[in-house]
């Protein structure tokens, strides 16, 4: 039995997986600082750890399964603290965690999170709980999220998925599509502008298929009304669906100077009897006459994309077709997998055939070609000042601090006095890699 529930209880959350997941753990965070919780960075000296799990690939769980055998040191130096497993994994696995890790005191999907302080108070009297139901319309609207920058916001504007990819865990952890109303949005960001947010990343795991029903407003009217209504602050938003990206889409991005010239379209594969497979909705003809869209109108916007190597009957033929569309596009930037089985998808039920080595010399190949093209779009940046946005200091060195070009590329640039987050500046290119744009302040 632990000590009774004590309301200064300090939480540590630690993030796994995509932004929504990020912005999640705002929201939990400000449930529980709601309750009497204090939310804490250090693991070391907290009540409840809450891991906040990513279920897209196996090798995000695998993570997670190696993290639980680390913290069974914290819990064996603390007999109160209690370790809560939140997040898409939750969902996935639900009480086999309860079951097989008996360091696991309670499990909370997507879609619960308003029970965290509930299941910490039952816990804390000896109960281990779980809450994992889906929901048709949770939102978290009411909340506001405990965010830890003054100057960069997310915004979660949908949840939720219904697209069914074939490959993908998502629809099954994060349940079906639904999006908060335009008009709690617009406060939202009305209240950020007030409170000086510089950047704000919408987000959804479909965020151009967002659709208020009550208003009829779509992700294009939503973006426009955004961007008026904040006019000093830059929107990027994130993951956009090829189907839903519309012409009006397209035209509203281009119309608008704070709508950030960055658009993430994954693409998965070039081939389009994979994407017939991979149940995307489009050809390559579709997406690449969306590209020529975005080109046309925004000269220079910068373009970047998922990609799945090694999907079951992929051949090399198939293979090279992904290759091909890498070149043609010219990304900005990719994030590059390995296909990887998961449960319940309908890929699930396919023969996994591409051998492992194979899909490693497939996703290998990709990345190189990948690593060719972004090093040499970022060449081209050298001598162009871009405005950036000021971050945080450089990950790498204290004396240079890192910000983002409207066109999402990270630049490096030395420290100088007075500088702080959130600041506009204009930065000269004098360097770059395939990841990075390195300049001077001018
Ligand atoms: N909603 C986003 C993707 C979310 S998941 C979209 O539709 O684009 C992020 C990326 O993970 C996907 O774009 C895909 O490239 C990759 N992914 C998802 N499931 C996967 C799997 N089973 N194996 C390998 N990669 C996967
Ligand atoms: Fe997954 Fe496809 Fe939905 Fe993206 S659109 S979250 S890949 S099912
Ligand atoms: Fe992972 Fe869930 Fe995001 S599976 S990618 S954390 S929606």
């Amino acid at each position: 039995m632990h000590d009774k529930y004590n309301p200064k209880n300090k939480v540590y959350i630690e993030t796994y997986g995509c932004q929504m997941n990020f912005s999640d753990t705002e929201i939990v965070s400000a449930i529980l600082s709601e309750s009497g919780y204090s939310i804490t960075d250090n693991p070391d000296t907290a009540d409840v750890i809450l891991l906040n799990t990513c279920s897209v690939r196996d090798n995000a769980e695998r993570k997670i399964h190696e993290r639980l055998i680390h913290l069974k040191r914290y819990k064996k130096k603390n007999k109160h603290l209690l370790l809560g497993i939140i997040g898409c994994m939750a969902e996935r696995l639900r009480t086999k965690f309860l079951d097989e890790k008996q360091i696991v005191d309670f499990v909370v999907g997507p879609d619960e999170y308003r029970k965290v302080p509930q299941l910490i108070e039952n816990a804390n009297e000896g109960e281990r709980g779980i809450a994992v139901k889906l929901s048709r319309v949770e939102t978290y609207d009411d909340i506001v999220p405990l965010r830890t920058s003054g100057s960069f916001a997310w915004l979660s504007i949908m949840r939720g998925c219904d697209k069914f990819c074939s490959f993908c865990v998502v629809p099954y952890t994060r349940g079906r599509e639904r999006s908060r109303s335009l008009e709690s949005l617009l406060k939202e960001i009305e209240r950020l502008r007030g409170d000086g947010f510089k950047e704000i990343m919408v987000l959804g795991q479909n965020v151009n298929s967002y659709k208020d029903l009550s208003s009829g407003t779509d992700f294009a009217d939503l973006l426009a009304a955004a961007a008026k209504t904040a006019p000093g602050i830059r929107f990027r938003y994130m993951t956009s669906h090829p189907v839903d990206m519309s012409d009006k889409l397209i035209e509203t991005m281009a119309e608008h100077d704070n709508v950030c010239k960055f658009i993430h379209l994954p693409v998965q594969s070039g081939s389009d009897r994979i994407l017939k497979l991979m149940n995307r909705g489009y050809t390559v003809e579709h997406y690449l006459d969306r590209i020529k869209k975005i080109k046309e109108l925004m000269p220079g916007c910068s373009i970047s994309t998922d990609i799945i190597a090694g999907y079951p009957t992929e051949t090399v033929e198939d293979h090279k077709a992904t290759l091909d569309i890498l070149s043609e596009v010219g990304y900005d930037g990719a994030f590059m997998f390995k296909y990887s089985p998961r449960e319940h998808t309908k890929a699930y039920n396919q023969n996994d055939d591409v051998p492992d080595e194979e899909k490693t010399r497939r996703l290998n190949e990709i990345i190189e070609l990948q690593h060719k093209i972004s090093g040499k779009l970022n060449k081209a940046e050298i001598g162009k000042i871009h405005p950036v946005i000021v971050e945080s200091m450089s990950k790498k060195s204290k004396l240079d601090w890192q910000g983002r070009t409207d066109t999402n590329k990270v630049v490096v640039f030395p420290a100088y006095h007075g500088i702080k987050e959130g600041d506009t500046v204009s930065v000269k290119i004098e360097r770059s890699t395939s990841a990075t744009l390195f300049g001077k302040v001018v």
